[in-house]
């Protein structure tokens, strides 16, 4: 019997599992009620009487060996195994965190809800885009400066044109070839310049534009949207003022400035002491323009303007370097977290 014993030791010392059920065809084996170390306890009762103590120490002994080897085995391969099935990996860490929007979203939003509220709604243009919609039925002269490689990312030069939009001007034109008046639209979008990128230049940014074009549209409906956008957008107490300008769309044209929202008016470093931040270009629409969009420019008449939605942005949440909107730096995105 003794024998049997150490002989059992050994092959017990030697187990090896590598998943549960090895584990369980073991314990079946060794220490279930048919198994191997049980049926040598039945056999105890034959030990002559004089080697019963001894006997009856190396069968306890090999008991707490089976008992323990077949627990570590066990811990080992459920480490394992939990890895694989025991946990489910696809499930989001709890409590969930919630996202925030990317604040030039916020902003254009906002842009957007302010237009609507006068009556505009949104068009839509693509990125990708050629010289007719984005120069020529703008009224850009042939050699304007904008139409150069340095300015406009060219895709394709010849025979035609293809090129990224740099501006949002371009879905005017789309906009006025299909429709006829009165056309009243707003277009964010995004918009491509070749500018090396730093803190204050980028070479993709984004553009809302407006477009209004009916019988009889005057400048004082365009001093008064002006006027209406920017109460909205920064305060009631925001003041305007146009200063005289030129685009190739728009004639008479102009820049208007705000009051600046960070001293009131009074002068800082962010305005440059003057009181006043330029905001957006804007005008009465060329004659020309509408020409070359299929639109009587003797019956109708409109204005359009077009503004930096990263420019409104850094006036409303004081962002400093351009860079970081498009980094996707989640500390930064988190700041606005409890904007709408
Ligand atoms: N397209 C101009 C730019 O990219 C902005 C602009 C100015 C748009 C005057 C207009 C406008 O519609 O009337 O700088």
């Amino acid at each position: 019997m003794l024998e049997k014993i150490n002989e059992l030791k050994a092959q017990i010392e030697g187990l090896t599992a590598s998943n549960a059920a090895d584990v369980e065809a073991l314990r079946i084996k060794y220490l279930s009620k048919k198994g191997e170390v049980s049926l040598l306890f039945n056999d105890f009762r034959n030990v002559p009487a004089d080697q019963k103590k001894a006997m009856g120490q190396a069968l306890n002994e090999l008991k707490n060996l089976a008992n323990d080897k077949i627990n570590a085995l066990r811990d080992a391969v459920e480490s394992v195994d939990t890895v694989g099935e025991g946990l489910d990996l696809s499930r989001t860490e709890s409590p969930i965190r919630l996202g925030s929007r990317h604040p030039l979203s916020l902003v254009r939003n906002e842009i957007v809800s302010i237009f609507a509220r006068l009556g505009f709604s949104i068009a839509d243009g693509p990125e990708i885009e050629d010289d007719w919609h984005v120069f020529s039925s703008m009224n850009f002269p042939a050699d304007h400066p904008a139409r150069d490689m340095q300015d406009t990312f060219f895709i394709q030069r010849n025979p035609a044109d293809v090129l990224l939009r740099t501006h949002t001007s371009s879905v005017q034109s789309r906009v006025m070839e299909k429709t006829q008046p009165p056309i009243r639209i707003i277009c964010p979008g995004r918009v491509y310049r070749n500018e090396a990128i730093s803190a204050r230049a980028h070479c993709f940014f984004h553009q809302v534009e407006a477009l209004y074009v009916d019988k009889k549209v005057s400048f004082v409906d365009l001093k008064q949207t002006l006027l209406y956008f920017a109460q909205e957008m920064f305060g009631p107490a925001t003041q305007i003022r146009l200063r005289p300008s030129y685009f190739p769309f728009t004639e008479p044209s102009a820049e208007m400035d705000i009051s600046c929202n960070l001293c009131g008016g009074k002068g800082c470093s962010f305005c440059k002491h003057t009181g006043w931040v330029e905001i957006l270009g804007c005008g009465m629409v060329d004659p020309n323009v509408l020409e070359a969009c299929g639109i009587d420019s003797k019956e109708y008449g409109g204005f359009a303007l077009g503004m930096g939605i990263e420019r409104i942005t850094n006036l409303k949440y004081q962002v400093k370097d351009l860079r970081m909107f498009s980094e996707n730096d989640v500390r930064f995105l988190e700041e606005f977290q409890s904007a709408h």
